[in-house]
């Protein structure tokens, strides 16, 4: 059973100023949600108990969003506005949330490790990284859970990218054991167009096993100064990637946010009519 989900919020999101100057990119909203909270959302409906923060410092706002607040609660109460009031505690009552300093600017692969001490050692455990939203009707990380269920190996997100994004991903090499599941035999972290080993890119949602924090530590840090956690996946005897069904936005790149934005306003019934009006009066 998958209990646990790390996920890593230290970044400084600098793709994002000069929004992010005093604001965790994880807070900057999608309609009126953080982006954070599409996340954690993702995570407990998959079934995940308990969400490990892996943060660093000005990330305050991100505790405080999955906090009890005593103060608005009575003031949603006297006013009236019981669905608001619902919305915020259900959010907080759903997992119990913990949080660790990543004190040093050492990668995906050093923020994985500094969780290390909250994981059993005959535990897996997910990984999700807040750029990536997926909108999908079964939780992307649900259907992960399927797999890792099925083979009882750790499994990776995998979606299918264009041409030259690929230098822009961890990208696999594997065999197709279904139709959705491949057996990886290759990782690459951000290779270039010409030597990528196929347009398959890991999208940012990982099942693990206790041993990923030993090749974590056997791994060097590459050129940037970072622990690649792709590397230390290499070292996975039996590894298998998901495609995913779902629709995945980098909510890191203007662009997708944007795009993300409209469409996840277009799936909201308050938003539907009004919006697809707006949008087709739209002088383009
Ligand atoms: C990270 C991983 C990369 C993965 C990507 C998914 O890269 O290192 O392997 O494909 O997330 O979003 P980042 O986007 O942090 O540079």
């Amino acid at each position: 059973m998958i209990r646990t989900a790390v996920i890593p919020v230290a970044g400084l999101g600098t793709r994002f100023l000069p929004a992010t100057k005093a604001i965790p990119k994880e807070m900057i909203p999608i309609i009126d949600k953080p982006t954070i909270q599409y996340i954690v959302e993702e995570a407990v409906d998959s079934g995940i108990e308990h969400i490990v923060f892996i943060t660093g410092r000005n990330k305050s706002a991100i505790a405080n969003h999955f906090d009890y607040h005593p103060e608005l609660e009575t003031h949603l109460k006297e006013k009236n506005k019981l669905d608001e009031l619902e919305g915020i505690r259900k959010l907080v009552s759903r997992a119990s949330f913990s949080f660790v300093r990543q004190n040093e600017p050492k990668g995906l692969g050093h923020a994985v490790l500094c969780s290390r001490h909250l994981i059993g050692k005959d535990e897996s455990f997910a990984v999700l990284l807040g750029d990536d939203i997926i909108d999908a009707e079964v939780p992307a990380l649900k259907q992960m859970i399927k797999v890792h269920n099925e083979k009882q190996a750790p499994v990776l997100a995998l979606q299918q990218v264009p041409g030259d994004d690929v230098s822009k991903y961890g990208v696999v090499a594997g065999e197709y054991v279904s139709e959705t599941v491949l057996k990886l035999s290759g990782l690459v972290e951000k290779p270039e167009p010409a030597d990528a080993p196929s347009d398959l890119a890991i999208i940012g949602r990982y099942i693990l096993s206790y041993e990923i924090f030993q090749y974590i530590e056997d791994t060097n840090v590459d050129k940037t100064g970072e622990i690649q956690l792709t590397n230390a996946l290499r070292q996975y005897r039996d590894i298998f990637g998901l495609l995913f069904k779902g629709k995945r936005y980098d909510a890191g790149n203007k662009l997708d946010y944007l795009r993300a934005t409209v469409e996840l306003a277009l799936e909201r019934e308050e938003f539907r009519e009004p919006f697809t009006a707006y949008l087709k009066n739209l002088k383009l």
